[in-house]
Protein backbone atom coordinates (compact mmCIF):
# COMPACT_ATOMS: atom_id res chain seq x y z
CA UNK A 1 0.00 0.00 0.00
CA UNK A 2 2.41 2.19 0.99
CA UNK A 3 4.07 1.73 -2.37
CA UNK A 4 1.44 2.46 -4.29
CA UNK A 5 0.90 6.01 -2.05
CA UNK A 6 4.26 6.93 -3.40
CA UNK A 7 3.60 6.54 -7.00
CA UNK A 8 0.87 9.00 -6.52
CA UNK A 9 2.29 11.32 -3.43
CA UNK A 10 1.64 14.80 -4.98
CA UNK A 11 -1.68 14.31 -5.27
CA UNK A 12 -2.33 12.12 -2.31
CA UNK A 13 -0.46 14.65 -0.07
CA UNK A 14 -2.94 17.50 -1.69
CA UNK A 15 -6.51 15.33 -0.85
CA UNK A 16 -4.79 15.18 2.77
CA UNK A 17 -4.35 18.87 2.73
CA UNK A 18 -7.75 19.45 1.12
CA UNK A 19 -9.60 16.81 3.35
CA UNK A 20 -7.89 19.20 6.55
CA UNK A 21 -8.89 23.09 5.20
CA UNK A 22 -12.63 21.47 4.22
CA UNK A 23 -12.74 20.25 8.17
CA UNK A 24 -12.90 24.04 8.70
CA UNK A 25 -16.18 25.30 10.79
CA UNK A 26 -17.25 28.16 12.93
CA UNK A 27 -18.48 25.45 15.61
CA UNK A 28 -15.54 23.67 17.56
CA UNK A 29 -17.28 20.27 18.12
CA UNK A 30 -17.44 20.07 14.25
CA UNK A 31 -13.44 20.80 13.91
CA UNK A 32 -12.75 18.63 16.70
CA UNK A 33 -14.35 15.15 15.79
CA UNK A 34 -13.88 16.33 12.47
CA UNK A 35 -9.98 16.17 13.28
CA UNK A 36 -10.02 13.29 15.60
CA UNK A 37 -11.28 11.07 13.10
CA UNK A 38 -9.26 12.23 10.23
CA UNK A 39 -5.88 12.87 11.69
CA UNK A 40 -6.74 8.66 13.30
CA UNK A 41 -5.58 8.02 9.69
CA UNK A 42 -7.23 5.06 7.74
CA UNK A 43 -5.61 3.82 4.40
CA UNK A 44 -7.37 6.72 2.21
CA UNK A 45 -8.23 3.28 0.22
CA UNK A 46 -11.41 5.33 -1.77
CA UNK A 47 -8.96 8.52 -2.83
CA UNK A 48 -6.30 6.41 -3.73
CA UNK A 49 -8.93 4.98 -6.14
CA UNK A 50 -10.18 7.93 -7.58
CA UNK A 51 -6.16 9.47 -8.24
CA UNK A 52 -5.32 5.79 -9.75
CA UNK A 53 -8.15 5.86 -11.48
CA UNK A 54 -7.56 9.35 -13.07
CA UNK A 55 -3.52 8.26 -14.34
CA UNK A 56 -4.91 5.42 -15.47
CA UNK A 57 -6.85 7.09 -17.98
CA UNK A 58 -5.15 9.77 -18.56
CA UNK A 59 -3.63 12.73 -16.65
CA UNK A 60 -4.54 13.94 -12.64
CA UNK A 61 -6.41 17.16 -12.34
CA UNK A 62 -7.25 19.39 -9.82
CA UNK A 63 -10.40 18.26 -9.85
CA UNK A 64 -9.53 14.20 -9.58
CA UNK A 65 -7.55 15.74 -5.73
CA UNK A 66 -11.22 17.80 -5.08
CA UNK A 67 -13.32 14.61 -6.23
CA UNK A 68 -11.28 12.25 -3.68
CA UNK A 69 -11.05 14.37 -0.56
CA UNK A 70 -14.87 14.78 -0.84
CA UNK A 71 -15.10 10.61 -1.69
CA UNK A 72 -13.04 10.26 2.25
CA UNK A 73 -15.27 12.77 3.31
CA UNK A 74 -18.47 10.42 2.56
CA UNK A 75 -16.93 7.04 3.46
CA UNK A 76 -16.01 9.18 6.77
CA UNK A 77 -19.08 10.45 7.97
CA UNK A 78 -20.63 6.83 7.11
CA UNK A 79 -17.97 5.23 9.17
CA UNK A 80 -19.10 8.31 12.29
CA UNK A 81 -23.25 6.97 11.57
CA UNK A 82 -21.72 3.26 11.34
CA UNK A 83 -20.33 2.75 14.68
CA UNK A 84 -22.71 4.26 16.66
CA UNK A 85 -25.42 1.91 15.03
CA UNK A 86 -22.98 -0.94 15.61
CA UNK A 87 -21.95 0.08 18.91
CA UNK A 88 -18.04 0.02 17.86
CA UNK A 89 -15.41 1.23 20.80
CA UNK A 90 -12.43 0.86 18.60
CA UNK A 91 -11.53 2.58 14.92
CA UNK A 92 -8.32 3.35 13.65
CA UNK A 93 -6.84 2.24 16.50
CA UNK A 94 -8.66 4.67 18.66
CA UNK A 95 -11.62 4.64 21.11
CA UNK A 96 -14.54 5.56 17.90
CA UNK A 97 -15.78 8.95 18.21
CA UNK A 98 -18.94 7.62 19.75
CA UNK A 99 -16.69 6.26 22.55
CA UNK A 100 -15.16 9.37 23.34
CA UNK A 101 -17.97 12.26 22.43
CA UNK A 102 -20.95 10.89 22.21
CA UNK A 103 -23.56 9.32 19.88
CA UNK A 104 -25.26 13.00 19.01
CA UNK A 105 -22.18 14.19 18.36
CA UNK A 106 -21.18 11.54 16.22
CA UNK A 107 -24.59 11.53 14.19
CA UNK A 108 -24.71 15.48 14.12
CA UNK A 109 -21.14 15.62 12.98
CA UNK A 110 -21.27 12.85 10.31
CA UNK A 111 -24.20 14.95 8.90
CA UNK A 112 -21.56 17.89 8.52
CA UNK A 113 -19.21 15.38 6.87
CA UNK A 114 -21.62 13.85 4.52
CA UNK A 115 -23.11 17.36 3.53
CA UNK A 116 -19.89 19.06 3.07
CA UNK A 117 -19.15 16.54 0.44
CA UNK A 118 -21.75 18.04 -1.78
CA UNK A 119 -20.82 21.29 -0.97
CA UNK A 120 -17.53 19.87 -2.75
CA UNK A 121 -19.72 18.73 -5.61
CA UNK A 122 -21.30 21.34 -6.09
CA UNK A 123 -17.68 23.12 -6.60
CA UNK A 124 -16.87 20.57 -9.26
CA UNK A 125 -20.24 21.11 -11.09
CA UNK A 126 -20.37 17.97 -12.58
CA UNK A 127 -24.22 16.83 -13.29
CA UNK A 128 -23.39 13.50 -14.06
CA UNK A 129 -21.29 12.76 -11.16
CA UNK A 130 -23.20 14.47 -8.93
CA UNK A 131 -26.50 12.39 -10.15
CA UNK A 132 -23.97 9.04 -9.44
CA UNK A 133 -23.06 10.40 -6.50
CA UNK A 134 -26.56 11.65 -5.03
CA UNK A 135 -27.85 7.85 -6.06
CA UNK A 136 -24.65 5.97 -4.06
CA UNK A 137 -25.03 8.17 -0.96
CA UNK A 138 -29.06 6.72 -0.95
CA UNK A 139 -28.12 3.58 -1.72
CA UNK A 140 -25.14 2.89 1.28
CA UNK A 141 -28.14 4.62 3.40
CA UNK A 142 -30.66 2.17 2.30
CA UNK A 143 -27.62 -0.92 2.53
CA UNK A 144 -27.06 0.11 5.96
CA UNK A 145 -31.09 -0.07 7.31
CA UNK A 146 -30.81 -3.48 5.06
CA UNK A 147 -28.13 -4.51 7.23
CA UNK A 148 -29.93 -3.05 10.89
CA UNK A 149 -33.46 -5.53 9.53
CA UNK A 150 -31.48 -8.30 9.50
CA UNK A 151 -29.29 -7.99 12.41
CA UNK A 152 -30.10 -11.02 14.93
CA UNK A 153 -31.45 -13.01 11.93
CA UNK A 154 -30.10 -16.21 11.22
CA UNK A 155 -31.54 -16.98 8.25
CA UNK A 156 -29.90 -14.37 5.97
CA UNK A 157 -28.60 -15.87 3.57
CA UNK A 158 -25.46 -15.58 1.01
CA UNK A 159 -27.38 -13.59 -1.67
CA UNK A 160 -29.28 -10.90 1.06
CA UNK A 161 -25.31 -10.28 2.35
CA UNK A 162 -24.35 -9.98 -0.87
CA UNK A 163 -27.05 -7.70 -1.46
CA UNK A 164 -26.23 -5.27 1.64
CA UNK A 165 -22.47 -5.71 1.15
CA UNK A 166 -22.66 -4.36 -2.32
CA UNK A 167 -25.24 -1.60 -1.54
CA UNK A 168 -22.78 -0.40 1.41
CA UNK A 169 -19.48 -0.71 0.87
CA UNK A 170 -18.80 -1.59 -3.26
CA UNK A 171 -21.02 1.52 -4.13
CA UNK A 172 -18.91 4.21 -3.09
CA UNK A 173 -15.78 2.16 -4.39
CA UNK A 174 -17.81 1.87 -7.61
CA UNK A 175 -18.51 5.91 -7.52
CA UNK A 176 -14.87 6.58 -6.57
CA UNK A 177 -13.79 5.64 -9.88
CA UNK A 178 -16.71 6.33 -11.89
CA UNK A 179 -16.48 9.97 -10.78
CA UNK A 180 -12.75 9.44 -11.75
CA UNK A 181 -13.09 8.51 -15.21
CA UNK A 182 -15.71 10.89 -15.81
CA UNK A 183 -13.95 13.77 -15.00
CA UNK A 184 -11.09 12.61 -17.37
CA UNK A 185 -13.80 12.93 -20.12
CA UNK A 186 -13.09 9.55 -21.41
CA UNK A 187 -15.68 7.10 -23.59
CA UNK A 188 -18.66 5.43 -21.86
CA UNK A 189 -17.33 2.04 -22.36
CA UNK A 190 -14.38 2.87 -20.27
CA UNK A 191 -16.66 4.82 -17.58
CA UNK A 192 -18.73 1.88 -17.19
CA UNK A 193 -15.88 -0.49 -17.28
CA UNK A 194 -14.23 1.94 -13.87
CA UNK A 195 -17.46 1.81 -12.24
CA UNK A 196 -17.74 -2.30 -12.69
CA UNK A 197 -14.07 -2.53 -11.03
CA UNK A 198 -14.86 -0.58 -8.18
CA UNK A 199 -17.62 -2.28 -6.88
CA UNK A 200 -15.66 -5.85 -7.54
CA UNK A 201 -13.14 -4.00 -5.77
CA UNK A 202 -15.78 -3.08 -3.29
CA UNK A 203 -17.25 -6.11 -2.94
CA UNK A 204 -13.68 -8.04 -2.34
CA UNK A 205 -12.70 -5.67 -0.01
CA UNK A 206 -16.00 -6.01 2.42
CA UNK A 207 -15.67 -9.78 2.39
CA UNK A 208 -12.15 -10.12 3.63
CA UNK A 209 -13.06 -7.46 6.16
CA UNK A 210 -15.82 -9.53 7.70
CA UNK A 211 -13.15 -12.37 7.70
CA UNK A 212 -10.87 -9.77 9.43
CA UNK A 213 -13.79 -9.31 12.27
CA UNK A 214 -13.17 -12.79 13.19
CA UNK A 215 -9.64 -13.62 12.08
CA UNK A 216 -7.37 -10.35 12.05
CA UNK A 217 -4.96 -8.77 13.92
CA UNK A 218 -6.50 -6.41 16.23
CA UNK A 219 -3.53 -3.78 16.21
CA UNK A 220 -3.26 -4.31 12.76
CA UNK A 221 -6.99 -3.72 11.94
CA UNK A 222 -7.57 -1.17 14.51
CA UNK A 223 -10.92 -2.07 15.43
CA UNK A 224 -12.35 -5.09 17.65
CA UNK A 225 -12.66 -8.39 16.87
CA UNK A 226 -15.85 -9.57 17.39
CA UNK A 227 -18.09 -6.86 16.59
CA UNK A 228 -20.22 -8.36 13.67
CA UNK A 229 -20.71 -11.20 16.05
CA UNK A 230 -21.57 -8.80 18.97
CA UNK A 231 -23.71 -6.71 16.58
CA UNK A 232 -25.77 -10.04 15.46
CA UNK A 233 -24.98 -9.54 12.04
CA UNK A 234 -24.81 -12.57 9.18
CA UNK A 235 -21.40 -12.25 7.67
CA UNK A 236 -20.40 -14.96 5.00
CA UNK A 237 -18.14 -16.60 7.44
CA UNK A 238 -21.21 -17.89 9.33
CA UNK A 239 -23.50 -18.22 6.48
CA UNK A 240 -21.24 -20.76 5.15
CA UNK A 241 -21.36 -22.56 8.19
CA UNK A 242 -25.49 -22.53 7.81
CA UNK A 243 -24.54 -24.23 4.46
CA UNK A 244 -22.71 -26.45 5.69
CA UNK A 245 -22.21 -27.07 9.38
CA UNK A 246 -23.46 -30.04 11.28
CA UNK A 247 -26.89 -29.74 13.52
CA UNK A 248 -25.07 -28.72 16.80
CA UNK A 249 -23.24 -25.80 14.83
CA UNK A 250 -26.37 -24.35 13.44
CA UNK A 251 -28.05 -24.36 16.77
CA UNK A 252 -25.08 -22.63 17.89
CA UNK A 253 -25.14 -19.75 15.15
CA UNK A 254 -28.44 -19.61 15.57
CA UNK A 255 -28.50 -18.41 18.98
CA UNK A 256 -24.68 -16.43 19.14
CA UNK A 257 -26.71 -14.32 16.27
CA UNK A 258 -30.31 -14.30 17.91
CA UNK A 259 -28.52 -13.18 20.91
CA UNK A 260 -26.19 -11.33 19.94
CA UNK A 261 -23.68 -13.31 22.04
CA UNK A 262 -20.33 -11.61 21.87
CA UNK A 263 -19.35 -14.47 23.99
CA UNK A 264 -20.02 -16.90 21.54
CA UNK A 265 -16.57 -15.62 20.10
CA UNK A 266 -14.17 -18.49 20.61
CA UNK A 267 -16.61 -21.60 19.70
CA UNK A 268 -17.84 -19.75 16.59
CA UNK A 269 -14.17 -19.18 16.02
CA UNK A 270 -13.43 -23.32 16.01
CA UNK A 271 -16.48 -24.32 13.89
CA UNK A 272 -15.29 -21.62 11.34
CA UNK A 273 -12.23 -23.55 11.61
CA UNK A 274 -13.55 -26.90 11.70
CA UNK A 275 -15.73 -26.11 8.13
CA UNK A 276 -12.91 -24.43 6.07
CA UNK A 277 -15.34 -21.83 6.00
CA UNK A 278 -12.77 -19.00 5.38
CA UNK A 279 -11.16 -20.43 2.20
CA UNK A 280 -14.64 -20.51 0.87
CA UNK A 281 -14.77 -16.80 1.81
CA UNK A 282 -11.93 -16.07 0.32
CA UNK A 283 -12.60 -18.07 -2.76
CA UNK A 284 -15.87 -15.91 -2.98
CA UNK A 285 -13.68 -12.45 -2.42
CA UNK A 286 -10.89 -13.91 -4.76
CA UNK A 287 -13.46 -14.45 -7.66
CA UNK A 288 -14.47 -10.78 -7.54
CA UNK A 289 -11.02 -9.60 -7.24
CA UNK A 290 -10.86 -11.37 -10.91
CA UNK A 291 -14.04 -9.49 -12.30
CA UNK A 292 -12.35 -6.24 -11.10
CA UNK A 293 -8.98 -7.03 -12.75
CA UNK A 294 -11.12 -8.15 -16.33
CA UNK A 295 -12.88 -4.76 -16.36
CA UNK A 296 -9.46 -3.32 -16.41
CA UNK A 297 -8.11 -5.79 -18.71
CA UNK A 298 -8.40 -3.59 -21.77
CA UNK A 299 -7.08 -0.57 -20.51
CA UNK A 300 -3.91 0.94 -22.24
CA UNK A 301 -1.53 -0.41 -19.79
CA UNK A 302 0.69 1.86 -17.47
CA UNK A 303 2.26 2.36 -14.08
CA UNK A 304 -1.26 3.10 -12.21
CA UNK A 305 -2.95 0.52 -13.88
CA UNK A 306 -0.51 -2.13 -12.83
CA UNK A 307 -0.94 -0.16 -8.94
CA UNK A 308 -4.68 -0.53 -9.29
CA UNK A 309 -4.43 -4.31 -10.28
CA UNK A 310 -2.10 -4.63 -6.94
CA UNK A 311 -4.89 -2.45 -4.75
CA UNK A 312 -6.96 -5.65 -5.93
CA UNK A 313 -4.74 -8.12 -4.98
CA UNK A 314 -3.91 -6.27 -1.26
CA UNK A 315 -7.57 -6.26 -1.01
CA UNK A 316 -7.90 -9.81 -0.40
CA UNK A 317 -4.60 -10.75 0.85
CA UNK A 318 -4.87 -7.72 3.28
CA UNK A 319 -4.38 -8.07 7.03
CA UNK A 320 -5.29 -4.30 7.70
C1 LIG B 1 -13.93 0.43 6.78
O1 LIG B 1 -13.26 0.84 5.64
C2 LIG B 1 -15.35 0.17 6.43
C3 LIG B 1 -15.51 -0.94 5.47
C4 LIG B 1 -16.02 -0.77 4.31
C5 LIG B 1 -15.07 -2.25 5.83
P1 LIG B 1 -11.68 1.00 5.61
O2 LIG B 1 -11.05 -0.28 6.08
O3 LIG B 1 -11.27 1.50 4.29
O4 LIG B 1 -11.43 2.09 6.72
P2 LIG B 1 -10.23 3.11 6.94
O5 LIG B 1 -10.61 4.37 6.23
O6 LIG B 1 -8.97 2.50 6.40
O7 LIG B 1 -10.16 3.31 8.43
C1 LIG C 1 -18.92 -0.64 6.98
O1 LIG C 1 -19.38 -1.84 7.36
C2 LIG C 1 -19.76 -0.07 5.86
C3 LIG C 1 -20.03 1.34 6.00
C4 LIG C 1 -19.41 2.10 6.83
C5 LIG C 1 -21.06 1.92 5.16
P1 LIG C 1 -18.79 -2.52 8.67
O2 LIG C 1 -19.65 -2.26 9.86
O3 LIG C 1 -18.46 -3.94 8.38
O4 LIG C 1 -17.43 -1.76 8.84
P2 LIG C 1 -16.51 -1.78 10.13
O5 LIG C 1 -16.14 -3.22 10.37
O6 LIG C 1 -17.31 -1.21 11.23
O7 LIG C 1 -15.32 -0.97 9.72
MG1 LIG D 1 -19.27 -1.36 11.65
MG1 LIG E 1 -16.55 -4.94 9.73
Amino acid sequence: MENVRKSIITEFNAVNKLIIAQLKSDVALVGDIGHYIVEAGGKRLRPMLTLLTARALGESKDCHVKFAALIEFIHTATLLHDDVVDLSQLRRGRPTANAEFGNSSSVLVGDFLYTRAFQLLVEIGNMEILKNMANSTNIIAEGEVMQLERAGDPSTNEAQYLDIINRKTAALFSSACFGAAVLNDVKSSTIDAMENFGRHLGMAFQITDDILDYFGNAPDIGKHLGDDLAEGKMTLPLIRIMQVGNNEEIKLIKEAITTKDRYAFEKIISIIEANDAIEYCKEVARNHRDLAIAEIEALDSNHACEDLRKLCQMSVDRVS
